[in-house]
C-alpha cells in the first residue's frame, strides 16, 4: 500500500512510457535522493555524494527488457545528472544523462529517467556525469539478469557480488579537483584505491563457503587508473564482459581499465583460511593498492596488511595486451536472446567508413586541454540532442571534427559533432601516440574490438583483425603508443557521446558526439523527446510533445 502511494504520482510519467515501450515488459521504480554527506573511505570524514544516504549508491537489479523508472531528486547545490555506462538506451539518447543529450537537473529539482534495458544482459554501472562529481561518489552497479528460460552458459553461482573499484582522492574534494582543472592545471596523483567505497585494507570481508562457486562482477568506476584485480591463490574464470558471454578462460589476475566491467566465477577450492582480494594500480608512476578479505566460513587464520603484496608481471604491457587479445566471445552461448551470440557475422559486413581518432594533449591559452583529431570539445549552451529535436540552429555543426587526425595546427576548441548514417557499419581506430594507456567509451552501443597492437595503425593492420569471435563491449583500452580498432553497426539513432574515460581528459575536451542520423524520422527508429524532459538553454521555451504515440 505504502509502496503504491509513494509511486502513484509517477503515474503520468508512466502512461507515456507505457505507450512508448512494449507494455508487457515489467517496470521497476526507484526514488533517489542525491545529497552531500560524510563518507569515510579512509576512516576520516570526507564530503561525498550519496544516493539515498548510500556510498556507493544502491545497486540496480533488473532483468532484460525491464523498464527502469528512476526519479532522481537533486539536493546538491549544483546541477546534477546520472548516466548509464554500457546501457544502450535504444532509440532513446534523451535519457543518456550526459550534457549533450539531457538538461542538468537544477539544485532542488528532480527528473525521472525512463530507460529500458532492452536486449542486454550482464554487468554495467551508473555514474554522475557532470562537473567532477564522479570523484565524490553517486556511482553504483547495474546488473541485468537473463530472462527465465534463456540459458546462461554456466550454472547458477552460490553468490553474486559486485566490486566497484577505482582510484580515489581523499585530500581533494570534487570541487577542488574541478577548480584545479578549470585553472588549467593537471590533477595530482590519487591517494588511494577503493573497493566498494572502502580504502582501508582488510577492514571489509566477504564470507564464502569451501567448494562453492561465486560470481564476482567487477567494474572500474575510477577517474583514471587501470587496475589489476586478483584473489590470491584463486583462479578466476572469465564469463562475461560488458554484456557479452566470453570464452571461459582462467586468469590469475585481470587488468580492468577505467569504465570497464567484467564477470568472473571463482571456486573456493583452497584450504580454509582467509585470502586477500587485491586491487592495484597498473601502468602508473606509483603503485597504490588495497586489499579486502576473502573469508572462508571455517577459517581460523586472518589476514593483516602485511599480507598485501602486488607483485605483478615484469612487463606489464606485453602481459596486458596478451590478456586483452585472449578475451573473446563464446559464439555458441546465448546472450540476451535465445539465439547464439555468434549468429551475427560482423566479420562479413563491408565497412562503409573508417574513423581514425587520435588523442593529443596541449595548452590552449596557457590552460591544459585534451583533444581528438585536434578538436577539444567544449559544451554548447543547449544540449545537442534537444537542439537537434527542436531544430534550433547554431548550437552545433555536424562535421566540426574531422574523420582523420590532422598533423600540426595544435588544438582548436569546438563543440565536436561527427555525423554518421543510421545503419552504416563503421570501423573506428583509436590511435594513441601518447605514453599513457587510454580508455574510450561509446554510449548507445557495443562494438567489436577487432584488433589492438603497438605502433601506428595502417591498412595492413587489418590483416591481424579477429573477424570471428572478437569481444563485443562498450569500453576499450588503447595501450601506450599503440592502436585499438573496433567495428560498430550504427543501428541506434541518436546523439551519442564518445569519450575518454579518463575523467580529467573528457572534462578538458577529449570527447565528441556521434550523431547517428536517419532522414526518415520514424518512431520505429527514435522516440520523441520525453514529455517530462527538462528544458534549458535555447530549448527553454520549446513545446514538448503533448501526445506521444
Ligand atoms: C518529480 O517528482 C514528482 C514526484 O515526486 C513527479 O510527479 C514529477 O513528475 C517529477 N518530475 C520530473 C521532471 O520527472
Ligand atoms: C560456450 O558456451 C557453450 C553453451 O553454453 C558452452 O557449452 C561452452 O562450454 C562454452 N565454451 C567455452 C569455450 O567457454
Ligand atoms: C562487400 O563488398 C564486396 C565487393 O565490393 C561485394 O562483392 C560483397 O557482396 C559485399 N558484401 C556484403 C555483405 O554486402
Amino acid at each position: 500500500m505504502g509502496w503504491w502511494l509513494k509511486y502513484c504520482s509517477l503515474w503520468t510519467v508512466m502512461t507515456i512510457i507505457v505507450s512508448l515501450v512494449q507494455a508487457e515488459d515489467p517496470y521497476r521504480f526507484f526514488d533517489w535522493r542525491v545529497t552531500y554527506g560524510n563518507i569515510y573511505p579512509l576512516g576520516i570524514p570526507q564530503r561525498g555524494i550519496l544516493i539515498n544516504g548510500q556510498f556507493p549508491g544502491p545497486e540496480i537489479y533488473s532483468v532484460t527488457n525491464d523498464n527502469l523508472i528512476i526519479n532522481v531528486h537533486n539536493d546538491l547545490d549544483e546541477p546534477f545528472l546520472l548516466s548509464w555506462n554500457g546501457v544502450q538506451l535504444r532509440k532513446n539518447s534523451y535519457q543518456d544523462g550526459v550534457y549533450g543529450t539531457t538538461c542538468p537537473i537544477p539544485p532542488g529539482k528532480n527528473y525521472t529517467y525512463a530507460i529500458q534495458v532492452k536486449d542486454q544482459i550482464g554487468s554495467f554501472f551508473y555514474f554522475p556525469s557532470l562537473a567532477f562529481h564522479k570523484a565524490a561518489g553517486a556511482f553504483g552497479g547495474l546488473r541485468v539478469l537473463s530472462r527465465p528460460r534463456i540459458p546462461v552458459p554456466f550454472p547458477e553461482p552460490a553468490g553474486d557480488f559486485t566490486f566497484l573499484i577505482g582510484d580515489w582522492y581523499s585530500h581533494h574534494d570534487h570541487k577542488n579537483l574541478k577548480a584545479l582543472l578549470d585553472r588549467g592545471h593537471r590533477l595530482p596523483f590519487p591517494d588511494k584505491v577503493l573497493i566498494n567505497g572502502n580504502g582501508v585494507s582488510f577492514s571489509s570481508s566477504l564470507t564464502v563457503h569451501k567448494g562453492k562457486t561465486y560470481r564476482f562482477r567487477i567494474s572500474n568506476v575510477g577517474l583514471q587508473h587501470s587496475l589489476n584485480f586478483k584473489i590470491v591463490d584463486h583462479q578466476m574464470k572469465l564469463v562475461e564482459v560488458e554484456g557479452t558471454h566470453t570464452i571461459q578462460s582462467m586468469y590469475s589476475s585481470l587488468d580492468i581499465h577505467v569504465g570497464q566491467s567484467y564477470s568472473v566465477l571463482v571456486t573456493m577450492d583452497q584450504p580454509e583460511k582467509d585470502y586477500s582480494i587485491v586491487v592495484a594500480t597498473r601502468f602508473a608512476a606509483k603503485k597504490i593498492l588495497v586489499g579486502s578479505t576473502l573469508h572462508y566460513s571455517n577459517s581460523r587464520q586472518s589476514l593483516s596488511s602485511a599480507s598485501l603484496s602486488a607483485r605483478g608481471p615484469a612487463d606489464e604491457l606485453d602481459w596486458s595486451i596478451k590478456q586483452a587479445r585472449s578475451i573473446r566471445t563464446n559464439l555458441t552461448a546465448s546472450g540476451p536472446r535465445p539465439n547464439p551470440q555468434g549468429s551475427y557475422h560482423y566479420g562479413l559486413i563491408n565497412i562503409s567508413r573508417t574513423l581514425v581518432l587520435e588523442s593529443s594533449a596541449g595548452l590552449v591559452k596557457r590552460k591544459q586541454r585534451y583533444a581528438i583529431n585536434g578538436v577539444s570539445f567544449v559544451h554548447s549552451d543547449t544540449p545537442l540532442k534537444l537542439a537537434d529535436y527542436f531544430n534550433i540552429r547554431g548550437v552545433f555543426k555536424v562535421g566540426s571534427i574531422p574523420d582523420q587526425p590532422r598533423r600540426g595546427g595544435g588544438i582548436r576548441l569546438d563543440t565536436a559533432v561527427m555525423g554518421a548514417n543510421h545503419r552504416a557499419f563503421i570501423e573506428i581506430v583509436f590511435q594513441n601516440r601518447e605514453k599513457i594507456v587510454q580508455s574510450y567509451h561509446l554510449d548507445g552501443y557495443s562494438f567489436w574490438v577487432v584488433g589492438m597492437d603497438r605502433g601506428t595503425w595502417s591498412h595492413a593492420s587489418r590483416r591481424e583483425y579477429n573477424l570471428m569471435d572478437a569481444v563485443s563491449r562498450s569500453t576499450t583500452q588503447v595501450y601506450p603508443e599503440s592502436w585499438t580498432a573496433v567495428y560498430v553497426a550504427l543501428d541506434n539513432v541518436g546523439m551519442w557521446n564518445l569519450r575518454s574515460e579518463f575523467w580529467a581528459r573528457q572534462y578538458l575536451g577529449q570527447q565528441l558526439y556521434l550523431r547517428v542520423y536517419s532522414s526518415v524520422h520514424s518512431l520505429r527508429d527514435e522516440y520523441l523527446v520525453p514529455k517530462n524532459a527538462l528544458l534549458c538553454g535555447r530549448a527553454s521555451n520549446m513545446q514538448r510533445p503533448i501526445i506521444t504515440p
